[in-house]
């Protein structure tokens, strides 16, 4: 089973940034693809850009993706909304944007899965893709994402045993950082924004990410790519930190 097995896909968050690279490169390898996001007017330029089918839904009204999402028999599902409300230190956060983080990335993730699962175990056919993150994996200095994203680490480990014996594969994807509107949505104060955004190196771009998902989601069947790690050349993580208390 590879990409060309495979007709319909479904991208969450697809309106900006990954999403909408992901969306392009599926549309060029001539799938069906539903492109699902909150901003409508965002959503109508891609799809007169690539010809994907546009729903504009927010993945945290539950009763809504079971409506939309699970109607529609897609072989593979791109579980790539979320974002960085709250990014920091969690005493500064603002106690809205951690639910905001938590819904949108976890529970949110979690619902889009669920509301897809049945139809491809029903098909016996399906691949599922989390876009999860370098923070999953590694500690940085933003507690609530890492949070967020960590569940969806486990989530997928979990999921693949628990899908054994069926064709459906699952993948994870960690990005390190992406040049993107992440921050932007993340950060109001513009002081900070800049101080997260301005880095000085050469980022990924999202185009970077979608030739990783769709990497995975064309290796023959016998592979299942479960997780990739991509990071910025010029992005390292390790260290220890020795900091005396005041
Ligand atoms: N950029 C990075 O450095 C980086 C690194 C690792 C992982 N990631 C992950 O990659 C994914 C995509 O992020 P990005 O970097 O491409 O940022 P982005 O350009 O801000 O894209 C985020 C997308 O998520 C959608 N979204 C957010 N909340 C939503 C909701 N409630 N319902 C439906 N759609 C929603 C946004 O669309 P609307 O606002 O139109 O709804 C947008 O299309 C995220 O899961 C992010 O955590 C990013």
């Amino acid at each position: 089973m590879a990409l060309e097995d495979y007709s319909c896909a479904l991208v969450t968050g697809a309106s900006s940034g990954i999403g909408a690279a992901v969306v392009r490169s599926l549309r060029a390898r001539g799938l069906t693809v539903h492109a699902v996001a909150r901003r409508r007017e965002r959503l109508e330029v891609l799809a007169e850009e690539t010809g994907c089918e546009c729903h504009e839904l927010d993945v945290r009204d539950t009763a809504r993706v079971f409506e939309v999402i699970g109607a529609l028999d897609a072989d593979i599902v791109v579980n790539n909304a979320g974002l960085g409300r709250g990014f920091g230190n969690l005493h500064e956060a603002r106690p809205e944007d951690i639910d905001t983080t938590i819904d949108t990335n976890v529970r949110a993730a979690i619902q889009v899965l669920r509301a897809s699962l049945p139809g491809m175990l029903a098909r016996n056919r399906g691949h599922l893709v989390n876009m999860s993150s370098v923070s999953a994996l590694h500690p940085l200095a933003s507690t609530v994402y890492g949070a967020s994203k960590a569940a969806l680490h486990l989530l997928s480990q979990n999921l693949r045993l628990e899908l054994a014996g069926s064709r459906v594969r699952v993948t994870e994807i960690c990005p390190g950082r992406v040049s993107t509107e992440f921050f932007d949505a993340a950060i109001d104060e513009p002081e900070k924004r800049s101080a997260l955004k301005v880095t000085g190196i050469t980022e990924l771009a999202a185009g970077d990410i979608a030739d990783a998902v769709i990497y995975a989601l064309d290796a023959p069947w016998r592979v299942n790519v479960s997780l990739i790690e991509l990071q910025p050349t010029e992005q390292i993580f390790g260290g220890m930190s020795l900091r005396p208390a005041n």
